[in-house]
Protein backbone atom coordinates (compact mmCIF):
# COMPACT_ATOMS: atom_id res chain seq x y z
CA UNK A 1 0.00 0.00 0.00
CA UNK A 2 1.46 3.29 -0.63
CA UNK A 3 1.94 5.69 2.18
CA UNK A 4 -0.61 8.71 2.75
CA UNK A 5 0.08 11.74 2.49
CA UNK A 6 -0.38 13.48 5.72
CA UNK A 7 -1.38 16.95 6.91
CA UNK A 8 -0.67 17.93 10.49
CA UNK A 9 -2.12 21.11 11.65
CA UNK A 10 -0.38 22.57 14.80
CA UNK A 11 -2.25 25.82 16.56
CA UNK A 12 -1.45 27.67 19.63
CA UNK A 13 -1.33 31.04 21.24
CA UNK A 14 2.34 32.93 21.17
CA UNK A 15 5.36 30.40 22.52
CA UNK A 16 3.51 27.85 22.64
CA UNK A 17 6.32 25.85 21.42
CA UNK A 18 4.46 25.41 17.81
CA UNK A 19 7.54 26.29 16.02
CA UNK A 20 10.16 23.56 17.74
CA UNK A 21 7.35 20.85 17.96
CA UNK A 22 6.50 21.29 14.11
CA UNK A 23 10.18 21.52 13.04
CA UNK A 24 10.54 18.39 14.75
CA UNK A 25 8.10 16.51 13.48
CA UNK A 26 9.42 17.63 10.12
CA UNK A 27 12.43 15.60 10.33
CA UNK A 28 10.91 13.19 11.93
CA UNK A 29 8.45 12.40 9.38
CA UNK A 30 9.94 14.16 6.05
CA UNK A 31 7.25 16.71 6.46
CA UNK A 32 7.28 20.29 4.39
CA UNK A 33 7.53 22.65 7.64
CA UNK A 34 5.08 25.84 6.91
CA UNK A 35 5.46 28.58 10.12
CA UNK A 36 2.24 30.71 9.03
CA UNK A 37 3.06 32.81 11.52
CA UNK A 38 6.44 33.94 9.91
CA UNK A 39 3.99 34.56 6.50
CA UNK A 40 1.89 36.97 8.88
CA UNK A 41 4.94 38.30 10.35
CA UNK A 42 6.51 38.92 6.47
CA UNK A 43 3.35 40.65 4.73
CA UNK A 44 3.61 42.69 8.02
CA UNK A 45 6.82 43.84 7.71
CA UNK A 46 6.75 44.98 4.26
CA UNK A 47 3.37 46.57 4.74
CA UNK A 48 5.32 48.11 7.64
CA UNK A 49 8.59 48.91 5.24
CA UNK A 50 6.09 51.05 2.59
CA UNK A 51 4.51 52.55 5.64
CA UNK A 52 1.18 51.25 5.74
CA UNK A 53 -1.01 51.81 8.97
CA UNK A 54 -2.78 49.38 10.18
CA UNK A 55 -5.81 51.36 11.06
CA UNK A 56 -5.83 51.80 6.89
CA UNK A 57 -7.96 49.24 5.37
CA UNK A 58 -7.86 50.65 2.34
CA UNK A 59 -4.04 51.14 1.88
CA UNK A 60 -4.11 47.59 3.44
CA UNK A 61 -6.56 46.38 0.38
CA UNK A 62 -4.55 48.14 -2.25
CA UNK A 63 -0.97 46.58 -1.13
CA UNK A 64 -1.98 43.07 -0.58
CA UNK A 65 -2.61 43.14 -4.24
CA UNK A 66 1.08 43.83 -5.51
CA UNK A 67 2.85 41.68 -2.83
CA UNK A 68 3.85 38.92 -5.50
CA UNK A 69 3.86 35.70 -2.97
CA UNK A 70 5.12 32.61 -3.74
CA UNK A 71 7.47 30.04 -1.89
CA UNK A 72 10.78 28.62 -1.57
CA UNK A 73 11.54 25.48 0.10
CA UNK A 74 14.84 25.84 2.35
CA UNK A 75 15.65 22.52 3.67
CA UNK A 76 12.12 21.08 4.59
CA UNK A 77 11.05 24.65 5.54
CA UNK A 78 8.43 26.31 3.23
CA UNK A 79 9.53 30.13 3.42
CA UNK A 80 7.43 33.15 2.09
CA UNK A 81 8.97 35.04 -0.71
CA UNK A 82 7.32 38.91 -1.48
CA UNK A 83 8.41 40.26 -4.58
CA UNK A 84 10.70 37.24 -5.01
CA UNK A 85 12.45 38.08 -1.62
CA UNK A 86 12.55 36.24 1.54
CA UNK A 87 12.38 38.79 4.54
CA UNK A 88 15.49 38.20 6.66
CA UNK A 89 14.66 36.63 10.07
CA UNK A 90 15.61 39.65 12.04
CA UNK A 91 13.08 42.24 10.23
CA UNK A 92 10.04 39.80 11.03
CA UNK A 93 10.86 38.54 14.94
CA UNK A 94 11.32 42.83 15.12
CA UNK A 95 9.89 44.75 18.23
CA UNK A 96 7.96 46.76 15.55
CA UNK A 97 6.47 43.12 13.88
CA UNK A 98 6.26 41.91 17.03
CA UNK A 99 3.96 44.70 17.86
CA UNK A 100 2.29 44.99 14.88
CA UNK A 101 1.22 41.78 13.57
CA UNK A 102 -2.03 40.85 15.39
CA UNK A 103 -3.32 44.34 14.71
CA UNK A 104 -2.77 43.14 10.60
CA UNK A 105 -3.52 39.67 10.66
CA UNK A 106 -7.38 40.52 12.51
CA UNK A 107 -8.09 42.57 8.95
CA UNK A 108 -10.25 39.63 7.12
CA UNK A 109 -8.85 41.33 3.83
CA UNK A 110 -4.90 40.44 4.97
CA UNK A 111 -6.72 36.48 5.79
CA UNK A 112 -8.19 36.11 2.35
CA UNK A 113 -5.31 36.85 0.80
CA UNK A 114 -2.81 34.41 2.86
CA UNK A 115 -5.37 31.88 2.82
CA UNK A 116 -5.39 29.91 -0.47
CA UNK A 117 -1.64 30.76 -0.31
CA UNK A 118 -1.52 28.28 2.87
CA UNK A 119 -3.81 25.67 1.06
CA UNK A 120 -1.55 25.51 -1.63
CA UNK A 121 1.33 24.67 0.86
CA UNK A 122 -0.03 21.11 0.69
CA UNK A 123 0.59 21.33 -3.28
CA UNK A 124 4.11 22.18 -3.60
CA UNK A 125 4.60 19.97 -0.56
CA UNK A 126 3.49 16.64 -2.74
CA UNK A 127 5.09 17.98 -5.74
CA UNK A 128 8.78 18.24 -3.82
CA UNK A 129 8.38 14.71 -2.41
CA UNK A 130 7.38 15.57 1.14
CA UNK A 131 5.37 13.11 3.23
CA UNK A 132 3.14 15.20 4.36
CA UNK A 133 2.90 18.72 5.80
CA UNK A 134 3.12 19.61 8.88
CA UNK A 135 1.37 23.73 9.20
CA UNK A 136 1.43 25.97 12.35
CA UNK A 137 -0.73 28.68 13.14
CA UNK A 138 -3.31 30.03 15.07
CA UNK A 139 -6.40 28.88 12.72
CA UNK A 140 -4.90 25.79 10.72
CA UNK A 141 -7.13 23.30 11.76
CA UNK A 142 -10.22 25.46 12.32
CA UNK A 143 -10.16 27.44 8.77
CA UNK A 144 -7.15 26.33 6.72
CA UNK A 145 -7.09 22.78 7.29
CA UNK A 146 -10.33 21.72 8.56
CA UNK A 147 -9.63 17.91 7.37
CA UNK A 148 -6.31 17.61 8.48
CA UNK A 149 -5.29 14.19 9.29
CA UNK A 150 -4.47 15.04 12.73
CA UNK A 151 -4.99 18.10 14.45
CA UNK A 152 -3.37 19.46 17.12
CA UNK A 153 -4.07 22.62 20.02
CA UNK A 154 -0.85 23.35 22.23
CA UNK A 155 -1.13 25.35 25.75
CA UNK A 156 1.51 26.63 27.66
CA UNK A 157 1.35 28.86 30.99
CA UNK A 158 1.47 32.70 30.25
CA UNK A 159 4.71 32.68 32.58
CA UNK A 160 6.08 29.82 31.21
CA UNK A 161 5.78 31.32 27.39
CA UNK A 162 7.54 34.14 28.76
CA UNK A 163 10.51 32.74 30.31
CA UNK A 164 10.96 30.92 26.37
CA UNK A 165 10.89 33.78 24.69
CA UNK A 166 13.40 35.49 27.32
CA UNK A 167 15.48 31.83 26.80
CA UNK A 168 15.48 33.10 23.13
CA UNK A 169 16.04 37.02 23.94
CA UNK A 170 13.13 38.28 22.57
CA UNK A 171 11.23 40.78 24.01
CA UNK A 172 7.48 39.59 23.05
CA UNK A 173 4.09 41.05 23.86
CA UNK A 174 2.80 37.83 24.40
CA UNK A 175 -0.13 38.40 26.57
CA UNK A 176 -1.24 41.23 24.24
CA UNK A 177 -0.95 39.02 21.08
CA UNK A 178 -2.87 36.39 22.34
CA UNK A 179 -5.45 38.98 23.40
CA UNK A 180 -5.87 40.39 19.97
CA UNK A 181 -5.59 36.75 18.19
CA UNK A 182 -8.71 35.33 20.13
CA UNK A 183 -10.87 37.88 20.17
CA UNK A 184 -11.00 38.80 16.94
CA UNK A 185 -13.83 38.27 14.25
CA UNK A 186 -11.88 36.38 11.95
CA UNK A 187 -10.57 32.96 12.32
CA UNK A 188 -9.90 33.86 15.52
CA UNK A 189 -7.52 31.67 18.01
CA UNK A 190 -9.18 28.54 19.33
CA UNK A 191 -9.19 25.15 19.96
CA UNK A 192 -11.62 23.60 17.44
CA UNK A 193 -14.05 20.42 17.99
CA UNK A 194 -12.39 17.81 17.50
CA UNK A 195 -8.09 19.27 17.68
CA UNK A 196 -6.41 17.30 20.20
CA UNK A 197 -5.20 19.40 22.72
CA UNK A 198 -1.44 19.35 24.64
CA UNK A 199 -1.08 21.50 27.68
CA UNK A 200 2.89 21.46 27.40
CA UNK A 201 3.72 23.87 30.41
CA UNK A 202 5.14 20.76 32.67
CA UNK A 203 6.00 18.70 29.00
CA UNK A 204 9.28 19.37 27.81
CA UNK A 205 9.55 19.52 23.69
CA UNK A 206 10.42 16.18 23.42
CA UNK A 207 7.85 15.21 25.55
CA UNK A 208 5.61 17.11 23.27
CA UNK A 209 7.06 15.79 20.17
CA UNK A 210 7.23 11.97 21.50
CA UNK A 211 3.39 12.36 22.19
CA UNK A 212 2.60 13.32 18.73
CA UNK A 213 4.88 11.14 17.06
CA UNK A 214 3.13 8.32 18.67
CA UNK A 215 -0.35 9.23 17.31
CA UNK A 216 1.14 10.32 14.13
CA UNK A 217 3.15 6.57 13.77
CA UNK A 218 -0.79 4.89 13.73
CA UNK A 219 -0.50 6.09 9.93
CA UNK A 220 2.62 7.14 8.83
CA UNK A 221 6.33 5.26 10.02
CA UNK A 222 8.41 7.84 11.27
CA UNK A 223 11.99 8.18 9.33
CA UNK A 224 14.13 9.39 11.58
O1 LIG B 1 3.18 32.23 15.46
P1 LIG B 1 3.64 33.69 15.63
O2 LIG B 1 3.62 34.13 17.06
O3 LIG B 1 4.94 33.96 14.94
O4 LIG B 1 2.51 34.54 14.83
C1 LIG B 1 2.58 35.93 14.70
C2 LIG B 1 1.19 36.53 14.58
O5 LIG B 1 0.60 36.16 13.33
C3 LIG B 1 0.17 36.12 15.64
O6 LIG B 1 0.22 36.96 16.77
C4 LIG B 1 -1.14 36.21 14.92
C5 LIG B 1 -0.80 35.99 13.48
N1 LIG B 1 -1.18 34.67 12.97
C6 LIG B 1 -2.48 34.47 12.62
O7 LIG B 1 -3.29 35.37 12.82
N2 LIG B 1 -2.86 33.30 12.06
C7 LIG B 1 -1.99 32.30 11.86
N3 LIG B 1 -2.38 31.17 11.29
C8 LIG B 1 -0.63 32.48 12.25
C9 LIG B 1 -0.26 33.67 12.82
Amino acid sequence: MPSPFLIVAIDGGAASGKSSTSRALSERFDFLHADTGSYYRAVTAELLRRGVATGSVDAVRAALGTLALSTRVEGRSARMEIGGRIVPEAEIRSPAVNAAVSHFAAIPEVRAALLAYQRGQAEVARERGFRGLVMEGRDIGSVIFPDADFRFFLHADPEERARRRAREGQTDSIAERDRLDTSRKTAPLTCPPGAIDIDSTFMTLDEVVNRITGMLATRLSPVA
